[in-house]
């Protein structure tokens, strides 16, 4: 192919400079043809690229078509139920119930209902009235001091780094006007998470603003942040779905100036977090590590957040906790089809239990070993909708996170480019011009939106299904498929039998 293209390449511009020299026209093509033969010298000398090697100038088409395929999948080619990891119909309801327009969907359902996968709720013909409160639950067991009342639905762990500061502000100001609360990812607690709404602050294995100069856990930096107002509650993060076993990634490229400085590392390098934590290496030290951190915040409530590996090591966290009579005020499960900003791919493909199973095992193994009632469990894994808040529910958990139909609402479009600092919306980048295009105060007023119209959601299926709280909610209420089993026959065998601790 190189031959003929520097063939036909150089016959085309002796027959253009020919045209020229006789008629005086054709010298802009002879122009180009000859920076195109430059160009295609360059390449086919160059050792990196085989395609460009082999096809100088239209290897390009190549990349171009890589560069817009997926655009063009998602703006002609998806239909309204396809589209990963969320598809268009999910997308369009977060923006809908975020812009608070109508949500409603016309003609009946693009479902194939007909599958034994099929999941539905088992409506009442006597509902009840629906609630126009939102749900709250109390969050901190009998060692808290400082107890929280939570939203049923709130903010996921997202750094500022994997998302912008203006992401953030908006994140926590929709927060503060809603009344929940925004877990601030373990990439720290910044001045943009301080706008005034509700915090959860994740305490990553990076230990971002409470580490000591040899990255390792400092209480007294520590406390000083906790103590803060605004803190409500303390997530400590052993694992999430997305790269369970797998540290934090923050790609060189969003590894700007200022956030090396709020997390004490270098600029412009990829930071890869430990995958485990310093402060503790087995399950004991994770609890006494949970009542040190109870006793540095005077007493806030002290959760961790996992992804289901291995079961046998949750059983462990259980044992530890009767024999040391310490429990966390909350536990989140993250399925492994959770999300995240950069992740290895068999990580995020191949790694974990997803959300369905390992809510129902956290739930049934705390329920074993009688201590179900100490702690709150909380979920996250494509909690979008008040559909999917019931069905967590249902499951076993008494709370919701959401990480990605918040970013919907900021006005993520699934452009799926978290990881490469090119994030077209303003969400999850740090490129400053593109930044500003994300207004603070208007994302703000859709992230209040997104949560009051899809608790509302939530509220109204729970009045269809006859029930008036979430906490009369059990499985039971769902049916499943063509067989129209009760769910509980097939997750709950009767064959439970209670735990002796030695
Ligand atoms: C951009 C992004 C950044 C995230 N950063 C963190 C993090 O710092 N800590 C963490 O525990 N989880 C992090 N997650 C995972 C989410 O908190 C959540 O557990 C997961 O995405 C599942 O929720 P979802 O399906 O609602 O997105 C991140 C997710 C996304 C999409």
């Amino acid at each position: 192919m190189r031959q003929k293209f520097f063939v036909l390449g150089i016959a085309g511009l002796i027959i253009s400079l020919t045209i020229f020299f006789y008629f005086k026209i054709g010298l802009v093509l002879s122009v180009a043809i000859f920076i195109l033969l430059l160009i295609g010298f360059a390449n086919s000398i160059q050792q990196k690229h085989s395609i460009l090697r082999n096809f100088p100038v239209f290897g390009y088409f190549r990349y171009f078509f890589e560069m817009i395929a997926p655009g063009i999948q998602q703006y002609f080619i998806e239909r309204s139920t396809d589209g990963k990891p969320f598809s268009r119909n999910q997308r369009t309801l977060a923006y809908q119930r975020a812009k608070n327009i109508d949500s409603t969907s016309p003609f009946g359902t693009q479902l194939n209902l007909n599958r034994s996968s099929y999941e539905g709720i088992k409506h009442s013909i006597f509902p009840t009235t629906v609630n126009e409160e939102l749900p709250r639950v109390l969050v901190g067991g009998p060692d808290c001091k400082q107890p929280y009342s939570a939203s049923l639905l709130n903010i996921s762990a997202m750094s500022f780094g994997s998302l912008s500061e203006n992401a953030i502000m908006a994140l926590n100001k929709g927060a503060l006007n809603g009344n929940f609360y925004h877990n601030t990812g373990e990439g720290g607690l910044t001045e943009f998470h301080l706008q005034g709404g509700d915090v959860t602050w994740q305490i990553g294995t990076g230990y971002f603003g409470c580490r000591d100069d040899r990255g390792g856990f400092d209480g007294g930096r520590f406390a000083e942040k906790a103590n803060l107002p605004e803190v409500k509650m303390i997530e400590i993060k052993l694992s999430q779905g997305a790269k369970p076993g797998h540290g934090g990634v923050l790609p060189a490229a969003k590894n700007t100036a200022q956030i090396a400085k709020i997390r004490g590392v270098q600029p412009n390098i990829t930071i890869l977090s430990p995958p485990g934590h310093s402060a503790f290496s087995d399950t004991k030290g994770l609890i006494e590590f949970i009542a040190n951190l109870r006793q540095l915040s005077n007493g806030k409530p002290i959760g961790f957040k996992l992804c289901i590996g291995k079961t046998s090591e949750f059983e462990a966290i259980c044992q530890e906790m009767i024999m040391q009579n310490c429990f966390p005020d909350f536990i989140t499960v993250d399925g492994a089809e959770g999300g995240t900003g950069a992740a290895p791919l068999e990580f995020a493909d191949g790694v974990g239990m997803p959300f369905e199973p390992a809510l129902i095992f956290v739930n049934k193994t705390l329920v074993r070993f009688g201590i179900r009632h100490k702690m709150r469990v909380i979920c996250s894994g494509k909690v979008i909708s008040g559909y999917s808040i019931l069905r967590a529910v249902a499951l076993g958990a008494d709370m919701c996170n959401s990480a990605r139909g918040f970013m919907f609402s900021l006005g993520c479009i699934q452009a799926l480019r978290c990881n490469t600092n090119e994030c077209p919306t303003g969400v999850a980048t740090q490129n400053k011009m593109v930044v500003k295009g994300l207004v603070v105060t208007d994302k703000a007023e859709r992230v209040f939106y997104f949560h009051k119209n899809t608790l509302h959601a939530a509220n109204e299926l729970l009045a269809a299904a006859g029930k008036k709280s979430f906490a009369e909610i059990d499985i039971d209420i769902f049916m499943r498929g063509d067989e129209f089993a009760h769910l509980s026959d097939l997750y709950f065998p009767d064959n439970l039998k209670s735990v002796t601790i030695h």
